[in-house]
């Protein structure tokens, strides 16, 4: 694997693949990443990774400084998955000057959920993509869905730009009592970790009775967001927000979205102990 850092050099390497496949990641990569690659490699050649902390997608008061930073380990695992190319930017590779131009997604996808509780985020995350886009070149980049909200604004970024990039889905991969695998995971004290799985268990209540309802309304459902909030509370946690959504473009459904059983999604994010913690369940 050809380790790189200069956008130049990356540009060399790449010139004349138009087949390559992407997936750009912040690093301390666990199974969720390395199932990617295996997307990635299934839909292009050469795989290409990235890895690079972007300042630009954390808040002032977030964990930009303590993100787990696991290089020598991370090499070694996408070597293991074949990937041709690691781009390992510096900040001053990629932002020789301060990043000015940015993408700014529409707030009604951009400043919900996620973005409203950290304002910016995808902001930052837009713009490195679109600049490791612009880096790279790929055919085929593949995001997780784990991060529901941020895959739905990158592919409708990529659709607004007419970008001549697929964005790929990979599932959420969990552990075996459930939580989804995260670099935030890690973070956790033995107790939260033993809590942790009740954030998937509040949100497969949710999908359970929603599955059973004999007739969905707007009502109903507030209720069992609320009711999953006060579960999550009272036991500990500070959720930010658990919301049943529209899967085609995250608004709250109206009565007539329900009745047309339009395909739901329940996406939660919520701190444990000082870790925050997101998941979501497709219904
Ligand atoms: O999902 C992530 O790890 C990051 O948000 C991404 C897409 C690599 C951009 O920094």
């Amino acid at each position: 694997m050809k380790i790189i850092s200069d956008i130049q050099e990356l540009r060399d390497h790449l010139r004349g693949q138009n087949r390559a496949s992407f997936v750009p990641t912040m690093g301390n990569l666990h199974e969720g990443h390395l199932s990617l690659m295996r997307i990635a490699r299934q839909h292009g050649d050469p795989v290409v990774a990235s890895i690079f902390v972007n300042r630009l997608q954390f808040g002032p008061n977030e964990d930009f400084d303590s993100y787990p930073r696991t290089m020598q380990a991370d090499i070694k695992k996408l070597e293991k998955e074949g990937v041709y190319i690691l781009f390992a930017p510096t900040e001053n590779d990629l932002y020789p000057q301060p990043q000015e131009y940015r993408v700014d997604p529409p707030e009604q996808l951009g400043d919900i959920l996620e973005g409203k509780f950290r304002p910016g985020f995808f902001n930052g995350v837009c713009t490195v993509v679109l600049k490791l886009f612009s880096c790279v070149q790929p055919k085929v980049a593949v995001f997780g869905k784990k991060d529901y909200q941020q895959f739905m604004i990158l592919r409708q970024m990529v659709r607004q730009f007419a970008l001549p990039v697929e964005i790929l889905p990979g599932e959420t991969i969990r552990a075996e009592d459930g939580l989804a695998l995260s670099s935030r995971n890690g973070y956790l004290s033995i107790e939260e970790r033993t809590e942790a799985p009740n954030l998937l268990k509040a949100l497969q209540d949710i999908r359970n009775k929603v599955i059973e309802l004999q007739e969905r309304n707007i009502n109903t459902l507030t209720s069992l967001e609320q009711a999953a909030m006060k579960f999550l509370s009272e036991r500990g946690w500070n959720p930010d927000y658990i919301a049943i959504r529209l899967q085609r473009n995250l608004a709250p459904p109206t009565n007539a979205n329900l009745e047309a059983n339009e395909p739901l999604v329940v996406l939660t994010a919520a701190k444990i102990g000082k870790t925050r913690l997101i998941d979501n369940l497709e219904i």
